[in-house]
């Protein structure tokens, strides 16, 4: 009788280790230089758009002590990535799970006590979101504004990642001093482009071109396009009311861009442009 139950629970223990996707854990950050282009907004609604594709997501808010995911949502967290940089807690046991295949890591907001972040520190991070790489698809960081010394680490370390840009000079000239300062610190990561908050098609060709150009005349780098995102107040309007857009708004046309994203993202890992080795 007990060798029956056995054999039962260890057909059921391979019948759950079948349905469950092997995590390939590809890491993707979105930054900017330029505050304010859109990165939480569109970090927040791509890993929603990406986890209702079938992924599992991770969204972890690394705008040191600058955190907006949560205020997006409209949650309060319980514990916040400062506790694990305090060393109070393990990364894995700050994790939300908001839905069953969409989990976030909120960052903090104006603490006084928010440590400088070394490379050490940094390091250390890395190491904690490559051991929950095996728990995801996708890893989505949705990084400060700047261009520092700890960004630039970071995007160092990640498989893809993703410049959100307006189509202003400002904006495309920050664009270009991430890929550049990227280029000088020896990173390999891939980055890719995406043109937010324009007013047309043209506007948004013109923005990604000045900026692909310039990469590569002055430092021989591709930057590559993961297309646009249209102006619409209905964005404004979303985060004012703590929604997420995406869900209040399906079938808009921001949704369906935004969906679009979400799709290059899937092609391009697996036409391989981008490597889903480890961090
Ligand atoms: N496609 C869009 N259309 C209209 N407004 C937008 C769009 N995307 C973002 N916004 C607006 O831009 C503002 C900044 O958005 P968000 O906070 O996502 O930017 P950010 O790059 O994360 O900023 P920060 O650099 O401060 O982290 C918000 O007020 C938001 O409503
Ligand atoms: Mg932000």
């Amino acid at each position: 009788m007990i060798g029956q139950t056995e054999r039962l629970l260890e057909l059921n223990r391979l019948k759950a280790q079948e349905k469950k996707p092997e995590g390939r854990g590809r890491i993707i950050s979105f930054s900017s230089g330029k505050g304010g282009t859109g990165k939480t907004f569109i970090s927040l609604n791509t890993a929603y758009a990406l986890s209702r594709m079938g992924n599992k997501v991770l969204l972890i808010d690394l705008d040191s002590n600058l955190s907006n995911i949560n205020i997006m949502l409209n949650m309060r967290p319980q514990k916040t990535i400062l506790d694990f940089l305090l060393q109070k807690s393990a990364l894995r046991d700050l994790i939300t799970h908001y839905e069953p295949s969409l989990h976030f890591i909120f960052g903090e907001s104006g603490k006084a006590d928010y440590p400088l972040q070394s490379d050490h520190l940094l390091d250390y991070l890395a190491e904690e979101i490559k051991e929950l790489c095996r728990d995801y698809d996708y890893i989505i960081l949705d990084i400060g504004a700047g261009a520092g010394d700890e960004i630039i680490h970071i995007l160092g370390q990640v498989h893809a990642n993703i410049i959100v840009l307006n189509a202003e000079p400002t904006a495309i000239m920050d664009a270009y001093v991430i890929v550049k300062l990227m280029h000088m610190s020896g990173s390999a990561t891939p980055n890719f482009a995406v043109i937010n908050k324009c007013f047309s098609e043209e506007e948004a060709t013109t923005a990604y071109t000045n900026l692909s150009k310039a990469a590569e005349h002055f430092l021989k780098e591709e930057v590559f396009s993961l297309g646009f995102i249209g102006h619409d107040q209905m964005v404004t309007k979303a985060i004012m009311a703590q929604e997420l857009y995406i869900r209040k708004n399906p079938r808009s046309k921001t949704s369906l861009q935004i969906i679009k994203l979400a799709q290059g993202i899937v092609q391009k890992f697996r036409q391989g442009q981008v490597k889903a080795s480890g961090i």
